[in-house]
């Protein structure tokens, strides 16, 4: 009998495709998100408007709400997703797979620690509380950040969404070192960090994480879903590069003495992450037919559509208010970082993780397979959450127009139903998690 040889098949080392530690970092962020953020959402515009007597606590309590839903609802679901999808992408095994488990105690520590600790900073032990949760935290962070580096640094020159996630892994550890450096000098007396140092900790939070992460992974699902064209990896590093270098300098403009010179470096960060916004834009082909998607999926497709047409909004209004500030020499108003905030943080980050949740969430995605889809379930998270958008938006624009503090009426509208968005979402999901498991492959490749 005839023995058949060849020449010997190169063994490639196998992809941690199973990240045991991916589903608990989605319910944590949910958790996070139905019980603390959105909670906190809703009450802070009811303690402002029916003058519950918050003291300097309902500052410190704002910041807690933004700390949360940044680094819990929207962080974790980041990190699980990106930890997920880095080696995916890169075509190999995770780095610090291990740690993945530790990386998330740790960052729910942290987070719920200053979450406590921050408002009650005139308790005895609350300030060791605060100090403990920033260094989790920042350890946290920094197992999540190595463990992306290191995956994806091997494929940056070859893969096109490698640069942006790179960026947001390095804004993630960044912000959290900037929290961990900056919270020790708050007191008991005014219990929030100052808002020169606030601001440019949002800045990097916004742009150099979130965005960069929304992007990245965009540009590796949305040509596909969309049948376009997908920009080259050189392409998405200039356009990382804009976004990292505009996120920078509209963070210099919060921390320089105010004055022209720091109203105008922060106005020319905003019109560069504006222009990086809108050619990233131009490269997903979200405004094509959803030709790609099974008909049970499509309304997904309008999910993500709204999310970038809120996109669209927020990189007007930073091209506006950067053009102004660059232009007069004025800062930009706080009630239109605030708005902006909130176009991204509800329309943009919210919307696009309900849209591409339920096509790239393996308990959801497995119910393209369902006859009739879930239409009815995509139409309530777009209503709840398209309204909750213009409310919010709403009570930022009045507080620029001078209105009083009935503008938390809109507010409190608006938490009302972003709360009611995010516990439904967290239902749907739950209740898919429940069902039969069919086998399902991955949707990007
Ligand atoms: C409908 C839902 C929401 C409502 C009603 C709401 C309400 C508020 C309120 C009242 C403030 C304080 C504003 C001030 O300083 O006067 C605030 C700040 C903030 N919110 Fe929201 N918010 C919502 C959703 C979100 C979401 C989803 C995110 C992020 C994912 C977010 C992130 C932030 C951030 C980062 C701040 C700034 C906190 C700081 O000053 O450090 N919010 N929000």
């Amino acid at each position: 009998m005839a023995t058949i040889t060849g020449p010997a098949v190169p063994m490639r080392p196998p992809v941690a495709r199973d990240d045991r530690s991916f589903p608990w970092y989605v319910g944590a962020a949910l958790g996070i998100a139905v019980l603390g953020g959105f909670v906190l959402a809703l009450l802070l515009p009811l303690a402002a408007v029916l003058q519950w007597d918050w003291g300097v606590r309902w500052r410190a309590l704002a910041q807690a709400h933004g700390h949360l839903q940044i680094g819990g609802w929207l962080g974790l679901f980041i990190a699980g997703m990106a930890l997920r999808l880095a080696p995916r992408f890169a075509g190999r095994p995770l780095a610090l797979a291990r740690l993945t488990p530790l990386a998330l105690a740790l960052l729910i520590a942290g987070l719920l620690g200053r979450a406590v600790a921050q408002p009650l900073l005139d308790v005895p032990g609350m300030r060791a509380l605060l100090l403990a949760g920033a260094v989790a935290e920042l350890a946290g962070c920094g197992i999540v950040t190595l463990a992306l580096l290191r995956t994806l640094a091997p494929a940056v020159r070859t893969l096109t969404p490698a640069p942006l996630l790179m960026l947001g892994a390095t804004g993630l550890v960044a912000q959290a070192l900037l929290a961990a450096v900056w919270l020790p000098a708050i007191h008991a007396d005014y219990p929030a960090l100052p808002s020169d140092r606030n601001g440019a900790l949002l800045t990097v939070q916004f742009f150099g994480f979130v965005l960069p992460f929304v992007l990245g992974v965009s540009f590796r699902a949305l040509p596909t879903f969309f049948k376009h064209t997908a920009p080259s990896p050189r392409r998405a590093a200039l356009i990382a590069a804009a976004l990292g270098l505009g996120a920078g300098l509209t963070a210099a403009g919060s921390l320089l003495t105010p004055g022209s010179g720091a109203a105008r470096t922060g106005g020319a960060g905003m019109l560069l992450i504006a222009v990086a916004v809108v050619t990233a834009i131009a490269h997903t082909g979200v405004w094509k037919h959803a030709e790609r998607l099974r008909p049970s999926a499509r309304g997904a497709a309008l999910l993500i559509r709204t999310g970038y047409v809120w996109l669209s909004v927020a990189a007007l209004w930073l091209l506006w208010d950067g053009a102004g500030a660059l232009v007069s020499g004025d800062p930009v108003p706080a009630a239109h970082a605030d708005g902006i905030r909130h176009v991204l943080a509800l329309g943009v980050f919210t919307m696009l993780v309900f849209g591409m949740g339920q096509l790239m969430l393996p308990w959801l995605a497995m119910r393209r397979q369902r006859p009739g889809g879930y239409r009815g379930e995509t139409w309530t998270l777009w209503a709840l959450l398209s309204s909750a958008t213009v409310l919010r938006v709403t009570g930022s624009l009045l507080e620029a127009r001078g209105a009083g503090t009935d503008r938390y009426w809109w507010v409190a509208a608006a938490g009302t139903l972003g709360l009611a968005a995010i516990a439904f979402f967290a239902f749907t999901l739950l209740h898919a998690r429940r069902a039969p498991k069919p086998e399902i492959p991955v949707i990007v490749r």
